[in-house]
């Protein structure tokens, strides 16, 4: 077994033959790069296959993952909200014409000016999962209702959100009370499985603890509503995950072996599982080393300018290049500044074809996620990754 418990075989890296976005290739050579070409047809794909798989389960869509208007058009059109993170993202979320209802957010210790802010754009679904913050919630937003986020170990997915946030299960009670101490509403849990979560089964734990924590509130006098049951659903990175169907199915098992046939509300908080297959980061060598025995291949892209997730080989992208078709070999892959954390596969070498040079095309898959708003904004003078609309005419039928 390798990492957080995924077959090692899972987790080799190969170039894959694509079954997403068809590459550019030839005829847009004179593109710049590098640049993610996003296509909000993917986008609406996806929610509708989530809508599909979740029946009655409403998508806020994670704006932290890429907030592009077009993405969040495409969301609002197809009667999705959104879980925003702060000020910014609410109003971009408000802009796509949303009514505020359609919104939560979802970062557990905000600053009191991003609260109040957040509340002027009309959020009254709040995620806490500290008693201080309830205090400070209650007064800047006490129409409020809160749900209170529990930790989770993460296991299974490639970027586990376990450190940061949530409380121990002993204590998710005791924050409820206290919410409805404060004269807000004490409306539910929420967890999040960890980003880019390979196995489907992984929402069964904490939903059989979010339904102890529901009765044990209702012995209190409390009527807890809600399951926020995060994000989590994958996008097609290098070893695969399973269809999102199986992720539906096991949820909505789940939801009856812990609640019974009266599950609460539910909401999803996708962000990856969306737009992650949206988009196709192209990218250009800009030089070949032979260091110490290695093929060191040097991109116009790295961890600074998009590609974030590849920091400790996390998320490990499907690459192809313009040169693909004849003999391959190891090699890392590294960024295009001076800094020796620019490097995005080593541990792991990448198989690229031998004959790759300076100019040649290098594309990360799937790379619709955490990339272009994931960027510094000036480090060692590259500009944030751009992004190009494909498809950009598309307009979803609702
Ligand atoms: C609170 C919260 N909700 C949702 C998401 C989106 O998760 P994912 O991209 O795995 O769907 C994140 C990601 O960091 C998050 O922190």
């Amino acid at each position: 077994m390798g990492l957080f418990g995924i077959p090692a075989a899972m987790k080799s890296r190969t170039s894959s033959p694509l079954a997403t976005l068809p590459p550019s290739n030839g005829a847009d050579r004179d593109l710049p790069t590098p640049r993610l070409d996003l296509d909000p047809g993917r986008v609406a794909d996806r929610v509708r296959e989530l809508q599909r798989v979740l029946p009655g389960t409403a998508i806020r869509y994670a704006v932290k993952a890429n907030p592009h208007r077009a993405v969040l058009d495409v969301v609002a059109a197809l009667g999705g909200g959104f879980d925003v993170a702060g000020a910014t993202e609410a109003a971009a979320a408000r802009a796509s014409g949303v009514d505020s209802d359609a919104l939560i957010h979802s970062n557990p210790v905000s600053s009191r000016s991003q609260l109040e802010q957040v509340h002027e754009h009309g959020v009254r679904l709040f995620v806490v999962d500290s008693a201080p913050e309830i205090v400070k919630l209650a007064g800047i937003a006490p129409e409020a209702r809160v749900l209170i986020r529990l930790i989770t170990s993460g296991a299974g997915s490639d970027w586990p959100l376990s450190r940061k946030f949530g409380c121990a299960p002993d204590d998710a009670l005791m924050l409820l009370k206290s919410v409805a101490d404060h004269g807000l509403d004490a409306a539910g849990i929420a967890f999040h499985v960890g980003s880019q979560q390979h196995n489907p089964h992984a929402w069964e734990e904490p939903l059989t603890i979010a339904a102890q924590v529901f009765s044990d509130a209702r012995r209190l006098g409390l009527e807890p509503s809600t399951v926020d049951l995060g994000g989590g659903f994958p996008a097609d990175h290098e070893g695969g995950a399973p269809p999102l169907q199986e992720y539906g199915r096991a949820i909505r098992a789940a939801l009856t072996k812990a609640f019974g046939r009266r599950h609460p509300d539910t909401l999803i908080e996708p962000g990856r599982g969306i737009v992650g297959d949206a988009g196709v980061l192209e990218s250009a060598v800009i030089g070949v080393a032979n260091r110490g025995g290695r093929r060191w291949v040097y991109l116009d892209v790295g961890v600074y300018s998009g590609l974030v997730e590849t920091l400790g080989e996390a998320i490990r992208y499907r690459i192809t290049t313009s040169k693909d078709g004849g003999p391959t070999g190891p090699c890392v892959v590294a960024g295009p500044t001076c800094d020796s954390a620019d490097v995005m596969y080593e541990r792991t070498p990448v198989e690229l074809p031998l004959d790759l040079a300076e100019g040649d095309l290098v594309r990360f898959h799937s790379a619709g996620a955490y990339t272009t708003c994931y960027s510094t904004v000036g480090f060692n003078g590259f500009d944030p990754l751009p992004t190009r609309l494909v498809n950009a005419e598309f307009r979803p039928q609702p």
